[in-house]
């Protein structure tokens, strides 16, 4: 089995589709979420659906040693971010190399960067006047937002969309691909074609 962590700092809707995704899968489960906020909602979402959960203060997560001590009691093997917000220490990109995969809620390279998360996203997508937008799932390096891109889904924008209704239109895509997509880069990252052959 390949065992994921889920990191998320907020609502987890999300993270709550991919638990559901990979619940019964042969050869991957979720094993574990971790999220720096104590009272976000995806600590609910967890516990409903029998994963274990557990918060880092800020601190922790920059030195990245007791997170690290956590991912390898649940034997981790890959990184799951969905709508977390702090920055990957070093410390846990040296520990999971290519192994830690983000989803960002708008076409990058715009739209990206420090700061830009959930809602202040689509805002901006908004007030550039795009006619598009959509998902980009992408490996996690030093710098936010600035990973490898392994995929990406578009969909159109009215002119009078608000940032409500972008939100909405990306999170279908968010549902739809992130499972997916995860499921065929630690398909690729493992070799677990080959285990059936
Ligand atoms: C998602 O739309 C995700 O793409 C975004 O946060 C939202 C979390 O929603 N992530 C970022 O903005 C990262 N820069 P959720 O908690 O309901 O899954």
């Amino acid at each position: 089995m390949v065992r994921i962590a889920i990191f998320a700092s907020g609502n987890g809707s999300n993270a709550e589709n991919i638990i559901r995704y990979f619940k019964n899968h042969p050869s991957i489960e979720v094993g574990l979420v971790v999220s720096n906020n104590p009272h976000a909602y995806v600590h609910e979402r967890a516990k409903g659906l029998g994963i274990d959960s557990f918060t880092f203060t800020k601190a922790e997560f920059e030195d990245g040693y007791s997170v690290l001590e956590l991912l390898k009691r649940y034997t981790i093997d890959f990184i799951v971010l969905a709508g977390f917000m702090l920055k990957i220490p070093r410390s846990l990109l040296d520990a999971f190399p290519d192994k830690i995969v983000n989803i960002h809620p708008a076409l990058l390279p715009k739209h990206g960067g420090k700061g830009m998360y959930g809602d202040r996203v689509h805002r901006a997508v908004i007030e550039s006047g795009e006619t598009e937008s959509g998902i980009t799932v992408h490996y996690i390096n030093e710098n936010y937002d600035e990973g490898d891109i392994i995929f990406q889904a578009t969909c159109l924008l009215s002119s009078d969309d608000t940032y409500r209704e972008v939100a909405e239109k990306v999170h279908k895509l968010e549902y739809e691909f992130y499972p997916v997509v995860i499921e065929k880069v630690i398909t690729r990252s493992f070799h677990l074609d080959d285990e059936t052959k």
